[in-house]
């Protein structure tokens, strides 16, 4: 692990502005990986529930516990996704995790389907009622997290807008939960995460610690 690379090494280098769509995005999703996926539930004001998935996802504050996720245009229409017009719309998200169980569900509720299905049912996922939000929570995911949303922010230059949502409740499924810590275990829970393209996808290999130095 402290192997040093020689400064003597052949580096590559590209400008994104001078590559080909969908260039940059393939180098920077595997570049910037593995990526954790945030498969969320959304409803419209009418009503019609909606779940999809978003790589582009992390969480950004610890107190209060907030997350996001950031939503690009539709791939073949020029127009927002129903996660984000359902967002704008309630203000409510549940961000479940994906474990290798839920992989070919979350798959399906990656299509683009029309705005009047409900992919809960395309998947066959059975659901519960969230607590705090109006958002449907999957039963079989093993983390949920109910979130507000407290910022709607433009991504400059792209169609990407990101979602902050604060975190009202975590459901975590009881097995994972170290109580002596207060952490999931994350090994157990083996979320899948993302690597660049379109189809590679990873799960969590080998744990190890890093203490911090002493100063
Ligand atoms: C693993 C995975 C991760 C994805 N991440 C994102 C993402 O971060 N941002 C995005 O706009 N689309 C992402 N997508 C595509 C959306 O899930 C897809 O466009 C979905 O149909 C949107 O649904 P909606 O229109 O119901 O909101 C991802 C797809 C997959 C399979």
């Amino acid at each position: 692990m402290t192997e040093k690379v020689s400064v003597q090494s052949p580096m590559l280098s590209f400008v994104p502005s001078e590559m080909p769509d969908p260039a940059p995005y393939h180098l920077l999703t595997s570049v910037v990986a593995p990526r954790p996926i945030a498969w969320v539930s959304t409803i419209s004001a009418a009503g019609v529930p909606n779940l999809a998935p978003y790589s582009f996802y992390n969480a950004v504050a610890g107190f209060p516990p907030t997350i996001m996720f950031s939503v690009a245009y539709r791939r073949r229409e020029p127009r927002e996704k129903d996660t984000l017009r359902n967002i704008r719309e309630v203000g409510e998200f549940v961000s479940h995790i994906v474990d290798a169980a839920g992989a070919n569900a979350m798959m399906q509720t990656a299509i683009e389907w029309e705005s009047n299905v409900n992919e809960f049912d395309k998947a066959e996922l059975e659901t519960v009622p969230a607590i705090d939000v109006r958002p449907l929570r999957i039963a079989a995911a093993p983390v949920a997290m109910e979130c507000k949303v407290t910022q709607i922010v433009p991504v400059e230059g792209a169609t990407n807008v990101m979602v902050l949502g604060r975190v009202l409740r975590f459901h975590i499924r009881e097995d994972l939960y170290r109580s002596d810590l207060g952490l999931v275990d994350t090994v157990r829970m083996q979320p899948i995460t993302r690597l660049g393209g379109s189809v590679e996808y990873t799960r969590i290999g080998e744990l190890f610690h890093l203490e911090m130095p002493a100063h």
